[in-house]
């Protein structure tokens, strides 16, 4: 596994579809007399795929309607990332493919919004002059205004290439959507954004430059909101932030968030990501350790197994605490899984301080990781600061590397469950064999089953028989769980 996020992306997927509201704007009853056709497309991390889902409340509340193919729309609105060069360059890519489309289709409205919208601001104009609207993530509740003049402008045919686009680009510390409904897709997992921004400050990050200041959602109205998830027939809900862990309301921290939402009714799982290091207080191992909803699994990003790298990258740890961290997780949860995030080839990394990396990665044996080479970025600390000095070359070797090993312990683990039996929440059927169901184990591993009476939704044993390099398979034992 590498260069992709904890959980599965959903590039090109369009949401799901709305019902077409061409009566009125909540509050103002004006009349949406120019409803669109709006397809989202997303690239990214799950925060961006929740954020696609609230681009489409904000959409459908004012009328417009959301389509879940590209060629019933008259907007294409692509969400974008900017965390590594690449993740950039597909999304370019993208857009000269929709600029095709634009060719025979000239009324298209073509959108980027998102963290590269707020990172590159009107450079991605020079690079894409065909983009009709570029808007960050703090943004969102002007998309409506931005369609409607942008329609405007094409009734009184103001040619394509005399159009101003539309620019959303101002940070806002307060917003934080608390008021907008997203549009989800009907499943079992549904994703709930409880904090936006990050003010840690990582040297090599561009996220806090891109998605502005921390701050965190209402307690109570988060609640309110998995309360409502659980009506509407979610059985898992993954809260989400930058920092997750460092959330605060009043007097009120993650660990009281966990078990507020945890013990909502009818709800069987609560996972989070991602949270930090640093931030892992015993409020939050409690409530992990005590919460039967909470799952036992934690993506705890290390980036570097070395000091000397660490304070580079201003992670605010060092790899003795991390490793104290880690053996306070497993006295106080045992079996739990864990999961991280490893950088290769920063700034000035030798061999002796990648060596560490990799030896951490082998002492405390992951069940998973997603590995980076990295990647520099404008206008963050270590762009300023720091010389991305490490050759191409090296940094994928040491890539390699480090996946080989994970590769390996992630064998190793799947193999030793074997013979035992694993909960799993049953999410889909198996897309090769339609006669299995899939579904997730409390620690996030893909396991597959024959689905007997089981059906989606159930949580059911499985014991373990064989395994792939990344999957579990089974059979269901005493029905459910
Ligand atoms: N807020 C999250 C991180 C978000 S970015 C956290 O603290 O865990 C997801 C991952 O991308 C990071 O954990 C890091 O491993 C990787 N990443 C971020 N910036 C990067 C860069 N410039 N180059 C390579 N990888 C990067
Ligand atoms: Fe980025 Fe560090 Fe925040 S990795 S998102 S600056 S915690």
């Amino acid at each position: 596994m590498k260069d992709q996020t904890l959980f599965p992306l959903y590039n090109k997927r369009g949401l799901p579809e709305t019902p077409q509201q061409v009566s009125q704007k909540p509050g103002d009853g004006t009349q949406q007399t120019h409803p669109r056709r709006v397809y989202i497309e997303t690239y990214g991390c799950q925060m961006n795929v929740s954020d696609s889902e609230l681009m489409a409340g904000i959409l459908t509340q004012s009328g417009h309607q959301t389509v879940m193919h590209i060629d019933d729309a008259d907007v294409v609105l692509v969400n974008t990332c900017a965390i590594r060069e690449n993740a950039e360059t597909k999304v370019i890519n993208r857009l000269q493919h929709l600029n095709h489309r634009k060719r025979r289709q000239p009324e298209l409205i073509i959108g980027v919004c998102g963290c590269m919208a707020q990172h590159l601001r009107d450079r991605l104009l020079e690079a894409a002059p065909y983009v009709d609207l570029v808007m960050g993530p703090d943004a969102y509740r002007n998309l409506p205004i931005a369609l409607d003049s942008l329609i405007r402008d094409e009734e009184a045919h103001i040619s394509l290439t005399d159009r101003d686009p539309f620019l959303g680009l101002r940070l806002d510390k307060t917003e934080d959507y608390a008021d907008i409904a997203p549009i989800r897709k009907d499943g079992i997992r549904a994703w709930l954004t409880i904090q936006r921004g990050c003010d840690k400050m990582c040297t090599f990050c561009i996220v806090p430059f891109v998605r502005g200041r921390e701050r965190s959602l209402p307690l109570k109205l988060l609640v309110e909101d998995v309360e409502k998830l659980v009506d509407q027939g979610f059985k898992e809900v993954v809260l989400l932030g930058q920092t997750v862990n460092s959330y605060r309301d009043n007097g009120s921290d993650f660990g009281d968030l966990l078990f507020a939402v945890g013990e909502v009714n009818g709800l069987e799982r609560v996972r989070f990501t991602s949270p930090h290091p640093a931030d892992a207080t015993d409020s939050m191992i409690n409530a992990m350790a005590s919460c039967p909803t909470v799952c036992k699994h934690l993506h705890l990003p290390l980036q570097s197994g070395s000091t000397t790298v660490l304070e580079r990258m201003r992670r605010t740890y060092t790899a003795e605490e991390y490793r104290t961290l880690v053996a306070k997780l497993r006295e106080r949860i045992p079996n739990i899984a864990l999961s991280t995030d490893i950088i290769v080839g920063f700034c000035g990394e030798t061999d002796e301080e990648f060596e560490q990396t990799y030896q951490m990665m082998a002492n405390i044996r992951y069940d998973s990781a997603f590995m980076f080479k990295y990647s520099e970025r404008e206008g963050t600390l270590a762009h300023k600061a720091l010389p991305d000095d490490v050759p191409e070359t090296v940094k994928g070797e040491r890539l390699k590397q480090i996946i080989e090993l994970q590769e390996q312990i992630s064998a190793d683990i799947n193999t030793a469950a074997i013979g035992g039996t694993v909960a799993v929440l049953v999410e889909g059927e198996s897309r090769r064999e339609t006669e299995k169901y899939h579904g997730k184990t409390d620690g996030f591993k893909t396991a597959v089953f024959p689905k007997m009476d089981s059906k989606i939704g159930d949580v059911v044993n499985v014991r373990v028989d064989s395994t792939t390099a990344h999957t579990l398979i089974g059979q269901i034992i005493n029905g459910h769980a």
